[in-house]
């Protein structure tokens, strides 16, 4: 019987969800699903202030260290990794799995799923996790992303909402539900079929393409270009924050100035940004943004 693990990390219980039905059409193979959790949990409602001052550690990749956790074989048919950016970089628990040297020996030679539940802005964390599988030997054969899809300011807005209450709801009942929809959660098992096909066959080639052909997954030019500018800011301030911020109440000082800056960044600089984008350089960049989208959609994964 082929033998998968299914390993990852939530705090809200929203990657669980996703995973559970991404699973459901798994049926005759042996599943090992263990979820990791850091030894200190991180606060779930976020305070604002942990929920800021963890940036810096997030953008860094610096792990800590995690629970024990049991691993009950040394090799598997394929391993499902499930995971959630932070700062445009894995969670930290998810950095901590993929710096875990316990973990990394199992991945050699081993196909990998990714699946991602983000709020919409999950590339750059892509391109760590594939760099961090491949170092081990390991081979990505196809990633899930799943998104809010809602406008990006509003799914800001919704997604600290949840962060900061704990309540995946809608702000005074008037803005979007936050995170990704049910609609979203449940769909993810056509993907875990698709994944499913593969592993019975024993060959990924064109899983991907598969994937992509439900169409419900692309990458917008807009984020695409937050993403590719906003890592480059988010490690200047990161560094910035390490550096200058030894002693709680500097590192609270730098912690909040880069608070601000994100807050005017996101709300008042990137629509001016974007508005200039959309209307005077996209229409003139199609070819390199598709051959960039495609870079993000096909991180590590070899094209039929
Ligand atoms: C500290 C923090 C930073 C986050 N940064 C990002 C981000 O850069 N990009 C993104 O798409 N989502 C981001 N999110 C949302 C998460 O990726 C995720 O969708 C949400 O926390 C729910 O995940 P859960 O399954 O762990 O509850 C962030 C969440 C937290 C708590």
């Amino acid at each position: 019987m082929k033998r998968i693990l299914v390993i990852g990390y939530s705090q809200s219980g929203q990657l669980y969800e996703i995973l559970e039905n991404f699973l459901k059409p798994f049926e005759g193979v042996e599943i090992e699903q263990v979820k990791i959790e850091p030894k200190e949990a991180f606060p779930f409602p976020w305070t604002s202030d942990v929920f800021f001052d963890t940036m810096p550690e997030s953008v860094l990749e610096e792990p800590v260290d995690l629970a024990p956790y049991t691993l009950k074989s040394t090799s598997y048919d394929l391993i499902i990794v499930g995971y959630q950016p932070w700062y445009l970089s894995p969670s930290i628990p998810t950095t901590s799995l993929l710096k875990d040297p316990k973990f990394l020996s199992i991945l050699k030679n081993t196909p990998v799923v990714t699946v991602i539940g983000a709020r919409n802005m999950w590339l750059n964390a892509q391109e760590s996790v594939v760099g961090y599988i491949e170092g081990a030997g390991g081979k990505v054969v196809g990633n899930v992303p799943l998104v809010d899809r809602h406008q990006n300011l509003v799914s800001v807005l919704s997604i600290l909402h949840w962060m900061l209450t704990g309540k995946k709801e809608r702000k005074w009942g008037v803005l979007a539900t936050p995170g990704v929809s049910d609609k979203d959660i449940k769909g993810v098992e056509i993907f875990g079929k698709k994944v499913f096909k593969g592993l019975q066959k024993g060959t990924y080639k064109g899983l991907q393409e598969e994937i992509l052909a439900e169409q419900t997954i692309d990458i917008h030019p807009s984020i695409l270009l937050v993403e590719t500018r906003g890592k480059i800011l988010f490690l200047a301030w990161a560094k910035l924050i390490k550096k200058k911020g030894a002693g709680s109440k500097k590192r609270s000082f730098w912690v909040s100035m880069y608070k601000y800056y994100l807050l005017v960044a996101l709300f008042i600089v990137s629509p001016i940004v974007l508005t200039i984008y959309t209307l005077l350089i996209r229409p003139f960049t199609g070819k390199s943004i598709q051959k960039k989208t495609e870079h993000f959609l096909y991180l590590g994964i070899d094209r039929t």
